[in-house]
């Protein structure tokens, strides 16, 4: 599985294109299967139908937990560090875990969960999330996690849209200085939640929780009613493992299906190979489980490969902007993997914040989330990695599940701001506007991937055709990745942003569809129209257009409820940085909004707005550009 230098990498690329079944097979067969797969892979792009090492039986948790506990019980698997660093971080064995994970899996059992069913998880980053996690994936339940920062409403279209017979949570979370809370959030939600019929409550905070008899228990309590004694439900390669919801260019958020056997391999292959990680050293991952970066490379990837995995609680900025360091320095942390919004927002707080901090145990960086801007990589190379660790910069998405297109630690050359070579398995063409690939290098386009990797997005739940629709239709016979992209002189890749209606907030996806359908709901709104603008810090912000049904009167304070009602709607992650108020949207003749001007507009920039012969009324342009003074 392990690539050694690059003539390896270019000799596993070459095999993976040549013959992707010998090669993926290979790899499978490192792993634990309870039946061995009898056939590699099975695919065509059209319906979409992916299906990898057909036949084979599994289990995902007897690879993260069972057999590391066989070789290693004493590692540490986790270390978990609290949000308040006077707090004690807490360190879990695979021993410890693999009990953990097999009591829990018991009370979930208990409470009348079976394979398939659906188990929603809104919690904190707390050890209970990762167990809760392989404790669906040990019985065979599909888990669906919905990040901590989404609203009540949010939570209750992710279970009604797949059902969820369970919600676990706890009674609160800590992030920085701010007590949140979760059980009553989940409490508004499943009263339009018909499917829920138990809540399981970790304690964080021991804050007053309201709970419903019959329908609501203690995780504390339960876990001691059961045994530690669990064995693995055995699982097919093509068995959902999970869903997870994502925002795409319409309508409401999808939940990605992923599946277990082939998402369990090209997690494992890739974090080993991307991070080239050597067994006993230390990885701290600062994503949330409530991201697809949390799934596949803190709970699943480095399990399954028997790392050390640092799980941390808090927030960058808490108790100030050192706190990272602090726990690369505390933990001796040797790979080190963040978003590059983290990244400006540290580096704009000053480099007073890494004196008297050892760094020197890092040995590999990386970045995920969002294209990372040259100051940045060159802050980030210069002051954390002291100009000798490799930036290993991740393009993938929810969908792919894995990485993609990355570098090799130590392997591959890097360059700032280019996510460099594909994978081995990844077969990326850039596209141009007629739908024909691009061949050749110095060329750029929309990309997209021609080939099926084990991890890709299987379906998305309970309507398969907007699966095809998103994914399979723009360019028939390849997976389109909705990001524009262009490959170098060298052949390197550099992903330069979303071609479609996608903003990406720090490093999290934002649907404007999503953003404009929360807006609208406010009262008095009559149209709303969502775009991007370049952020400093957060790489983008949303930028609102609004039309009101009478003239504005006091601005700001209806700014600040309309701000309130996307927090409720969504969450707070989705609301506008700037909200105009207008009389009027550019519009085409057929009726369509033309967001290429408004973007250009909140970007400040009107020197030139391309070809503005299609608008319907042309008036309406120059009165936005004279309320943002830029007539
Ligand atoms: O636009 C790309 C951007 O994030 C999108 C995927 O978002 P999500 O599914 O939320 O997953 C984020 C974590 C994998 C992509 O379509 N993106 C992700 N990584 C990078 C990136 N853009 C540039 N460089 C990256 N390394």
């Amino acid at each position: 599985m392990r690539i050694n230098n690059f003539e390896e990498y270019q000799q596993a690329y070459k095999k993976s294109v040549e013959d992707p079944e010998g090669f993926w097979g290979e790899i499978a067969n490192e792993f634990v299967w309870k039946k061995p797969f009898d056939k590699v892979l099975e695919w065509n792009f059209e319906e979409p139908n992916v299906k990898w090492f057909l036949g084979g039986k599994l289990n995902i948790t007897e690879n993260c937990l069972d057999r590391h506990v066989e070789n290693k019980p004493q590692q540490t698997a986790i270390i978990w560090e609290p949000n308040d660093p006077s707090d004690e971080a807490v360190s879990l064995t695979y021993k410890v875990l693999h009990e953990r994970v097999c009591r829990f899996a018991n009370v979930l059992k208990k409470h009348g969960i079976k394979k398939g069913d659906r188990v929603c998880i809104y919690m904190p980053m707390i050890p209970e999330l990762v167990v809760s996690v392989l404790a669906c994936a040990r019985i065979g339940a599909i888990h669906s996690v919905v990040f901590g920062g989404f609203s009540a409403k949010s939570i209750s279209d992710r279970i009604n849209d797949s059902q969820c017979k369970m919600v676990i949570t706890s009674d609160g979370a800590v992030r920085g200085t701010k007590s949140i809370p979760m059980k009553e959030t989940v409490d508004d939600a499943i009263v339009t939640c018909p499917s829920v019929e138990k809540v399981i409550v970790a304690t964080r905070t021991r804050t007053p929780v309201s709970m419903i008899k019959g329908r609501d228990y203690w995780w504390e309590d339960e876990i001691k009613k059961v045994s530690a004694d669990c064995p693995a439900e055995e699982m097919d390669a093509e068995d959902p493992l999970f869903i997870l919801y994502t925002s795409g260019s319409t309508g409401k958020p999808k939940g990605v299906v992923h599946t277990c056997g082939g998402y369990m391999v090209y997690t494992t292959y890739s974090f080993v190979n991307a991070f080239q990680y050597n067994p006993g050293e230390v990885y701290f991952c600062t994503a949330d489980i409530g991201w697809i970066t949390g799934h596949s490379y803190i709970a699943y990837g480095p399990l399954a490969a028997g790392a050390i995995n640092v799980m941390f609680e808090g927030v960058p900025t808490y108790p100030d902007a050192g706190r990272f360091w602090d726990i690369v320095d505390k933990h001796k942390v040797n790979i080190f993997y963040t978003a590059p919004t983290a990244i400006r927002a540290l580096m704009g707080n000053g480099l007073e914040y890494l004196e008297g901090k050892d760094l020197s145990s890092l040995k590999v960086l990386g970045t995920v989330g969002e294209p990372i801007n040259e100051e940045a990589w060159q802050w980030y190379h210069k002051y954390i990695g002291k100009e000798k660790c490799p930036i290993v910069d991740t393009w993938w998405q929810t969908e792919t599940g894995g990485f993609m297109i990355t570098p090799l630690a130590h392997i591959t050359k890097t360059k700032p701001s280019y996510a460099t070579l594909p994978l081995p398995g990844i077969q990326p063409a850039l596209m141009d506007e007629n739908g024909n690939e691009i061949e050749g290098n110095d060329v750029s386009g929309n990309l997209c991937i021609k080939f099926p990797w084990p991890s890709i997005i299987r379906t998305t739940w309970g309507d398969h055709e907007r699966c095809k629709q998103v994914y399979f239709s723009s360019y028939p016979g390849k997976y389109f990745t909705g990001d524009g992209c262009l490959r170098d002189e060298d052949g390197y890749y550099r992903i330069t942003g979303r071609v479609d209606d996608v903003i990406n907030v720090s490093g999290h996806r934002i649907g404007t569809a999503e953003v404009e359908d929360a807006l609208n709901m406010h009262l008095g709104v009559v149209e709303s129209a969502v775009v991007g603008f370049p952020h400093d810090i957060k790489g983008q912000g949303i930028y609102a257009y609004m039309i009101m049904d009478k003239p504005v009167e006091d601005g700001e304070m209806l700014k600040k409820d309309i701000l309130a009602t996307v927090t409720r709607i969504i969450g707070p992650i989705a609301k506008p940085d700037h909200i105009l108020f207008v009389n009027g949207l550019p519009k085409t003749r057929s009726g369509k909004i033309m967001r290429r001007i408004l973007r250009k507009i909140a970007e400040g920039d009107v020197s030139n707005l391309g070809d503005t012969s299609t608008l319907l009324d042309p008036a309406v342009v120059d009165e936005i550009k004279a309320k943002v003074g830029l007539a």
